[in-house]
């Protein structure tokens, strides 16, 4: 019988090596339609996992230090970020918020290791309390071109100790790790349903604004395993970055 690869145990196994002085290790993931769907509306959750792949997203929670997603997220699915279905640990949650629109119900300020909510220094200073007095970590780092600035959010994470993080979306955060070439690993999970709801990413993700129609001006996944968990495929692989393109060149200017 052949055993396939434990991407849980692989992955874990590669943070120390991969986390840097300035980023923890980064595993982007998220479930997806086999039409490239994460959700039917941004406004609402849908649950695309199937039991088999709900349990590996739980285990991979729980083989990394902390876990981060956008403010749509916890505004559409409030979720719980915990890894409860296999007992923990569970991962430190952290929320990119630069204008601390986390609502103070939101389930993820019970979480048990507390939230980190990344947020800009122009953040309303009510907010920040409202959000401190649910027991919440409010972190300010500098905007940036999408909210706040993730090179900055990821070495201020680094300093507190996290060597592993998972970035579990949804759209616009997944898009932004990959235009700043932000990530170690990429690990999806596919259900065979078409749904033409929000696609998983929000647009293009090569770095220059007017990229070639040349699939070598994005990013892949290097060497791509694959693997069927109960309905579902899951798709993983570590990431490999386009190379760097030459400046275009400025007409009118010295030779
Ligand atoms: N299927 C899955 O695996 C999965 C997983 C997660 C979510 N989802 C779905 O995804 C949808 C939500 O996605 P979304 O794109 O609307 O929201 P999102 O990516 O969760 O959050 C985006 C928001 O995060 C804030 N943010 C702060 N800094 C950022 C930065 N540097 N880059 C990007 N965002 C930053 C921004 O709000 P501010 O400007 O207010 O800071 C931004 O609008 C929901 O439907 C949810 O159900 C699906």
């Amino acid at each position: 019988m052949v055993t396939m690869p434990d991407p849980v145990e692989i992955l874990h196994a590669s943070f120390p090596a991969l986390a840097r002085p300035t980023r923890p290790a980064i595993t982007l993931t998220y479930a997806q339609t086999l039409d490239g769907s994460i959700a039917v509306r941004a406004d609402a959750r849908l649950v695309i996992s199937g039991p088999e792949t709900k349990h590996l997203t739980h285990r991979l929670r729980a083989a990394h230090d902390a876990i981060l997603v956008g403010v749509g997220t916890v505004l559409a699915d409030d979720p719980k970020l915990t890894a409860r279905r296999v007992g923990g640990p569970h991962p430190k949650p952290v929320v990119l918020d630069s204008r601390l629109r986390t609502p103070p119900t939101a389930r993820v300020l019970q979480h048990p290791r507390g939230v980190v909510i990344v947020t800009t220094q122009q953040a309303d200073a009510q907010r920040a309390a409202a959000l401190q007095a649910q027991g919440a970590q409010v972190l300010r780092v500098p905007p940036g071109p999408n909210g706040v600035d993730l090179p900055a959010a990821l070495a201020a994470l680094r300093q507190q100790g996290i060597v592993s993080l998972m970035v579990e979306g949804g759209a616009r955060v997944l898009t932004a790790f990959l235009r700043q070439r932000l990530g170690d690993w990429l690990l999806v999970t596919i259900a065979p349903f078409l749904v033409g709801g929000v696609p998983v990413l929000a647009q293009p993700v090569a770095p220059q604004p007017n990229p070639p129609s040349d699939l070598a001006a994005f990013p892949r996944v290097a060497r791509p395993q694959w693997q069927a968990y109960g309905r579902d495929w899951v798709v993983w692989g570590r990431l490999a970055w386009p190379k760097a393109t030459a400046p275009e060149p400025v007409h009118g200017g010295a030779p």
